[in-house]
């Protein structure tokens, strides 16, 4: 074998993953420095998860690529070191600037109503969004769009295959429903839904997104799980109803969020459904759900409220039409979703601002300070 080249080794490197990131550490741009002497080759290795266990797994994966490559002939010292969230995010689908999850704890509390709503609000308001549907038990995006009979089609760019999205009033989507037949009963399991999903993320012909907006199924489960684990999310929104029941499972979705080895900030609270005015008697609120109980969960655990949304007939309507009540020019549903909209914004902005000043990587993992 002829001398050894730099090439040889990022060849050999290629194949080695980054466990939490999808991709090879050498398309992610994750190695650097490598230098190659007589007898030994050495140089830098980024990994998303700083834990002692993975950076010793990503050395051992590098040496083994290597051996197998080049052969055992050389000593092949490897530094691993951490990447910062904001790196992460940098590397992890670069085109995309923002990923916001809407969860809630309680479900039917109007997730995928909002998640539509933010998402053309969003488009009208001049920015590029994507909205993936997560929702493995029950994807509703689909029909709130209109776009529930879309069959995905593969595009080839750069010799790789990518599923392109659907398109309406200017959102791109994806949802794990275009894969199934409509009528049929579809029971992702556990690795097969997480596979399914990454797939829509990472291998969607999305292009530019200023925002990709991620609704998810109710609760706190596997979906959550994969997401926070492969995707760098900006936060996410919590969505709940008024009600107790509801109130109390959101404030279980935070803690979830906030736990330490999660560590997604939390935007913001939406209150939905959080009265209803008659079309008679305007001025007249009907606290059906109770009264204030996002409001009062967003004063008491110190996280912002983005909004409170009344029940509206025609929320509900264009919901089911597949085509969100935003898009209702000049009324005051649509003027609830564009506030909404616009405090996630301002949210979304301040956090970025964190990131970008700060080199403190304690302060990263934190909740924002963005509470004004
Ligand atoms: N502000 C509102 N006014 C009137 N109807 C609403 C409002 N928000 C949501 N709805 C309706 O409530 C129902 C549940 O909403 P949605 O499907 O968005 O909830 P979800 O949290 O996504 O539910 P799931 O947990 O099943 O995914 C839908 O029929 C929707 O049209
Ligand atoms: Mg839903």
């Amino acid at each position: 074998m002829g001398e050894l080249k730099e090439e040889d080794v990022l060849k050999a490197l290629s194949k080695v993953m980054e466990p939490d990131m999808g991709k090879d550490i050498i398309s992610l741009g994750l190695v650097s420095n490598v230098t190659i002497n007589e007898n030994s080759i050495s140089f830098k290795v980024s990994t998303k998860n700083a834990a002692m266990h993975s950076r010793k797994r990503m050395e051992e994966a590098c040496q083994f690529a290597i051996e197998r490559a080049v052969g055992a002939n050389y000593n092949v010292n490897v530094e691993v070191k951490g990447l910062k969230k904001s790196e992460t995010a940098q590397k992890v689908l670069p085109n995309i600037k923002n990923i916001i999850a809407v969860v809630s704890g309680k479900g039917g509390v109007g997730k995928s109503t909002i998640a539509s709503n933010i998402a053309v609000g969003l488009g009208k308001k001049g920015y590029k969004v994507g909205v993936v549907d997560a929702d493995i038990y029950g994807p509703s995006v689909p029909m709130m769009f209109n776009c529930q009979h879309y069959k995905p089609m593969s595009k080839q760019v750069d010799n790789k295959q990518f599923i392109v999205p659907a398109e309406n009033y200017g959102v791109k989507l994806l949802s794990i429903g275009f894969f199934a037949e409509l009528d049929q009963a579809v029971v992702w399991r556990g690795p097969m839904a997480a596979k399914a999903l990454h797939q829509l993320f990472f291998d969607a012909h999305w292009e530019e997104l200023d925002y990709l907006i991620i609704d998810t199924p109710p609760g706190t489960g596997d979906v959550h799980l994969s997401i926070v684990q492969s995707l760098p999310l900006t936060g996410v929104v919590v969505v709940t109803t008024p009600q107790n029941v509801a109130v109390a499972d959101a404030k279980k979705a935070v803690s979830m969020f906030k736990m330490d080895n999660i560590n997604v900030p939390v935007l913001g609270i939406v209150e939905n459904m959080s009265w209803f005015s008659p079309a008679e008697l305007p001025d007249n609120k009907y606290f059906l759900f109770g009264d204030n109980g996002g409001k009062n969960l967003s004063d008491s655990l110190g996280i912002p409220l983005l909004g409170q949304i009344p029940l509206i007939q025609s929320v509900r309507e264009s919901g089911d039409a597949g085509r969100p009540a935003v898009m209702q020019q000049n009324t005051p549903v649509q003027k609830y979703y564009l506030d909404l909209c616009d405090q996630l914004i301002k949210k979304v902005n301040c956090r970025n601002d964190e990131l970008n000043e700060t080199k403190v990587v304690e302060v990263e993992y934190g909740q924002p300070k963005c509470s004004s």
